[in-house]
């Protein structure tokens, strides 16, 4: 019998549910701090970081604007139909053009666009999001029902895990499963993304690389069948980018027997719900429409 529980994230954070509201906490407060009145970040057509900046701009009454790789589906996808619907100002750019995302060029020519604005990276990885992580790993840490030493999360940018290693501190193990296929280069962003202070005094951590089930937001018959046994059991939704690939990932080391079964786990929950709706084979499950 495995010893895992699962931290709801998702249950929290309203319109921005699950890790979202931790990476986007500290880029608000730095917005503000100097006056921005626009957001501006990137995602792709079914992005949970875009369809959380969306709400939380509407909620604070905040121009959004994202930039969105590749030409708008008709009709939109849900995700996007619902920061649409926030007031978001999409902005589709040639998947050629959204490489130029992170360089310093791109950044200032879109920051020229709109006044007053303040510009997020995709993800929310920077360094004020993996600070506003550090909170979830600090409350992990806090929590005196809490008692295992070992945390999984799942990983896109690897953001999320440096803020919970951060915050976990010393004496704590990280494990990450990375979303991606081929994403060679996380580690090393986590790394950059950590002073050398902090890695000393961080919890360890690792991305395992081979829960991908096919690559970004594809699926295996393998995690499908995980994912419908799962919430039908567990009651707990989840979706298949992200969570489901975790805790799938969770499921197969334990009965592989590659993880102590005796030892306590805990994963993490990181929401990305939304996202369900791309996903027909899910629909119905757990009381929604
Ligand atoms: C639901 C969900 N979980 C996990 C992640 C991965 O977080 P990170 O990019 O910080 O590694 C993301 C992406 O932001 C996400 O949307």
């Amino acid at each position: 019998m495995a010893n895992v529980s699962v931290l709801r994230l998702d249950l929290g954070g309203g319109c921005a549910p699950g890790n979202k509201r931790f990476k986007l906490r500290d880029n608000l407060i730095e917005a503000r701090s100097r006056g921005a009145r626009c957001l501006i970040s990137f995602g792709g057509a079914w992005s949970n970081h875009l369809h959380a900046l969306a709400a939380t701009g509407h909620e604070l009454g905040m121009k959004t604007v994202g930039v969105v790789r590749g030409e708008l589906s008709a009709p939109p996808t849900p995700t996007l139909q619902d920061a649409l619907d926030w007031g978001m100002e999409l902005l589709p750019v040639s998947r050629t053009e959204y490489r130029q995302r992170h360089q310093s060029d791109y950044q200032r020519s879109l920051l020229s666009r709109y006044s007053d604005s303040y510009l997020i990276p995709e993800g929310g990885a920077n360094a004020a999001g993996v600070q506003g992580c550090v909170a979830i790993g600090q409350a992990i840490r806090d929590c005196t029902d809490i008692s295992s030493r070992q945390v999984v999360l799942p990983v896109g940018t690897g953001a999320t895990l440096a803020g919970v290693a951060l915050g976990l501190g010393r004496g704590y193990e990280v494990v990450g499963v990375s979303a991606l296929k081929g994403a060679d280069d996380l580690a090393q962003r986590v790394t950059q993304s950590l002073t050398p202070g902090e890695h000393l005094e961080a919890a360890s951590w690792q991305i395992l690389h081979e829960h991908h089930c096919g690559g970004f937001a594809r699926t295996s018959a393998g995690l499908r069948e995980f994912m419908l046994e799962f919430e039908s059991v567990q009651g707990i939704p989840l979706e298949p980018v992200y969570t489901g690939k975790t805790l799938y990932a969770v499921y197969q080391l334990l009965r592989s027997g590659q993880w102590d079964s005796q030892r306590p786990l805990l994963v993490i929950h990181t929401g990305g719900l939304q996202g369900r709706r791309g996903y027909p084979w899910l629909e119905g499950l757990l009381g929604e429409q």
